[in-house]
């Protein structure tokens, strides 16, 4: 049997739906403000469109926004990132965006205008760059500071009466932070009040889905799919020093123990990719409550309930795998029906998600918390023979994990 026989050879998504859903992901990061990276691309593509840029430029541009912040995991950095228009830690995130980037073939002509987007157009202009990727990288940073001024007066509508003051420090900045070109675009262009009426959130949702509509047609198979799943698991992982290589290890022991539950090959794939993707939900959770070092609050534990939730959310743009959208999203899920967020039971909770909340508890408890140890394989079966005899865990999957104990030990924490 060729490795091509494994895949699902049929499974075609829409490159466009995949951005969106990155696009999402990313700005999930923002916590209460969850549209950064949407208002970034509109702003981008918009100054774009005003410069008389081709088609494709501005659509690049479009892209380059939504996805600008890729390499922001922590709530902690987004916050510094929107807090001063211009922070000597932000390359962190440039060089780290694009390096995420760089190695997915179908958005890595991105990764170049990620990498410089916080970059001074007095320094950038100076660098010899490769075609327009200081222009495209500075019109970034442009979108991207338009917008952390703006942010702060959407929620009690008062950004009318700011308008002069945004527009005064930004202009101050020609040849400086900015291309005078793009200044004078700027400019002209947010004279209006409808440039920045534009940016309330029920307009950028908008704007986003009149984008979706857009559609480049490009389809992209299950290979690049699952790179891309890889993308998000660094993603998530990137949150916090606690959950590194979090969503691999449970992507990795899911794949493990469908495998020994005879579970079909192309069923195996889709597995691993949900258990890449099973903890997308939990960029948005402020780091203070991932990091606390006591365990949790009840607030803190109903904030933290809705991370599988999403999960849902963001996957289910991607029409193709909704499957996996689900075995992912129902990784809390118990077949007693006292998981969450769904209380989803019996017959009704699939065993691929079975699968992977297995997988999950093993990983999380083999890793470091910040008020524990990492728990040694003895003590994670003891946990996990619990659960499974109170119905909190999958009986015959749990004794698949006794029966390979020490191997999916070394699965879980990607020792092979
Ligand atoms: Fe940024
Ligand atoms: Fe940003
Ligand atoms: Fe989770």
């Amino acid at each position: 049997m060729t490795s091509h026989s494994l895949v699902p050879a049929d499974l075609a998504i829409d490159l466009r739906q995949l951005v969106m859903t990155i696009a999402h992901t990313v700005d999930l990061v923002g916590v209460d403000d969850v549209f950064h990276g949407r208002r970034v691309g509109m702003l981008a593509r918009e100054m774009a469109i005003q410069m008389g840029w081709p088609e494709a430029d501005q659509l690049i541009l479009y892209d380059a926004g939504l996805l600008h912040d890729c390499g922001v995991s922590s709530t902690r950095v987004h916050h510094r990132l929107v807090v001063d228009l211009e922070w000597a830690g932000a390359e962190e995130h440039c060089v780290c965006g694009d390096a995420l980037l760089a190695g997915f073939a179908p958005l890595a002509h991105l990764a170049p205008i990620i990498r410089y987007h916080h970059s001074r157009w007095d320094w950038l202009s100076a660098q010899n760059l490769p075609g327009n990727t200081a222009r495209f990288a500075n019109l970034i940073y442009l979108a991207d500071r338009i917008d952390v001024l703006a942010a702060p007066h959407h929620a009690d509508q008062t950004i009318l009466s700011h308008v002069d003051e945004i527009r005064n420090r930004l202009a101050s900045q020609r040849g400086g932070m900015f291309s005078p070109e793009l200044i004078d675009a700027f400019e002209a262009m947010s004279q209006g009040e409808a440039f920045w009426l534009a940016l309330q959130p029920d307009w950028v949702q908008q704007y986003q889905t009149d984008m979706e509509c857009y559609g480049d047609l490009r389809l992209i198979g299950w290979a690049d799919f699952k790179q891309c799943a890889e993308i998000f698991a660094r993603i998530i992982d990137a949150k916090s020093p606690y959950t590194q290589q979090h969503s691999r290890g449970v992507s990795r022991l899911a794949r493990y123990l469908a495998e020994h539950l005879g579970l079909d090959a192309i069923t195996c794939e889709k597995i691993e990719v949900a258990g890449l993707l099973h903890d997308i939900g939990k960029l948005q959770i402020p780091d203070e409550i991932i990091e606390g070092q006591s365990g949790l609050t009840a607030h803190e534990f109903d904030i933290m309930k809705s991370h599988s939730y999403g999960t849902l959310q963001v996957l289910k743009r991607l029409h193709a795998v909704e499957e996996i959208a689900r075995w992912a999203a129902y990784h809390h899920e118990t077949p007693d029906g006292h998981g969450y967020p769904f209380r989803i039971s019996g017959d009704a909770l699939p065993l691929e998600a079975r699968i992977i909340n297995v997988a999950d508890i093993f990983q999380a408890l083999a890793q470091e918390r910040p008020y524990r140890q990492p728990m040694q394989p003895d003590q994670i079966m003891t946990i996990l023979n619990e659960r499974a005899a109170l119905g909190r865990a999958d009986a015959e999957i749990v004794s698949v994990v006794a029966d390979n104990l020490d191997q999916c030990h070394r699965v879980a924490l990607c020792r092979e």
